[in-house]
């Protein structure tokens, strides 16, 4: 459904506060499949990012909300906030896994009025390093010229060991869902991802209730930073660590991800 600037499709019940998934990069919403699933009877929403499943180009939605072409997570927050605005939802429990948790950030910080409660998946508040946001720039220049291939490495980087070893069948569909990352996405969220500032701040006075989550085999978003994240909140969180998993908890082990959520839903809705 393409009602505002970007995708977005409902799953279960069409009434009640909705439960608002944003998904990690380079993937998009069918990220979260195995969680919505087991959250069959809760009002979920999950929106493709710019450039991903099936969002309009990164320009075409920067155009739609009143943003210059300059890559940022302000642009993509802005998007989701006016698809959901668009689709008559004025207040919802937001989660974001990973990039989803920049643009939930980045919500936090422009949007607040929107959330409900937070959901902080395998994600850091924290700015990259310069070494990193040079490595986002390489990636997104090499995305332009080869496409998917820029991508390609990132199933070691991002699923756990215990998965690589013992979970084949999350290995194939990263790999193949890397082999689809749309060039203009992967360049577009790369730059957007180099700029973006720490965010602490966005959650220091954000008085809604809070889940923080990592897997224990997460190398890119620290149990530190997680901790000041679920401290920082102002409404409080429930900080959850999932045993056997890496930076891809949804897919990984979907089962504790949506037990964690459901929690985080029925704290605010009845
Ligand atoms: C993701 O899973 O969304 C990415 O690892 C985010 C990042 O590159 O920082």
């Amino acid at each position: 459904m393409t009602s505002g600037p970007l995708a977005l499709h409902r799953h279960g019940p069409e009434t009640g506060l909705p439960l608002v998934l944003l998904h990690g990069f380079p993937l998009d919403s069918r990220m979260w499949d195995d969680v919505v699933t087991r959250l069959a009877d809760l009002p979920v929403v999950t929106v493709d990012a710019p450039g991903f499943g099936g969002s309009p180009a990164p320009g075409a939605v920067a155009v739609a909300v009143g943003r210059d072409a300059e890559p940022s997570l302000e642009t993509a927050a802005d998007a989701v906030a006016a698809t959901l605005r668009a689709a008559g939802v004025e207040r919802a429990v937001v989660a974001g896994l990973s990039m989803g948790g920049y643009v939930l950030l980045a919500l936090a910080e422009r949007h607040r009025g929107l959330l409900a409660a937070v959901g902080l998946l395998d994600t850091k508040a924290e700015a990259d390093p310069e070494e990193a946001r040079a490595n986002r720039l390489r990636v997104a220049e090499e995305a332009e010229r080869t496409g998917a291939d820029a991508v390609a490495g990132m199933v070691e980087a991002v699923l756990g060991e215990t998965t690589l070893a013992e979970r084949p069948e999350v290995v194939a569909r990263m790999r193949a869902w890397l082999a689809q990352a749309p060039a203009t996405g992967i360049a577009w969220a790369q730059r957007a991802m180099a700029t973006r500032p720490t965010r602490l701040s966005a959650l220091e006075d954000l008085e809604v209730p809070g889940l923080v989550l990592r897997g224990t085999e997460d190398t890119l978003s620290p149990q530190a930073a997680a901790q000041q994240m679920a401290q920082t909140l102002g409404g409080g969180a429930e900080l959850v660590v999932v045993p056997r998993v890496g930076h891809m908890s949804a897919l990984e082990d979907p089962d504790p991800v949506a037990q964690a959520l459901r929690r985080l839903y029925e704290s605010v809705a009845t």
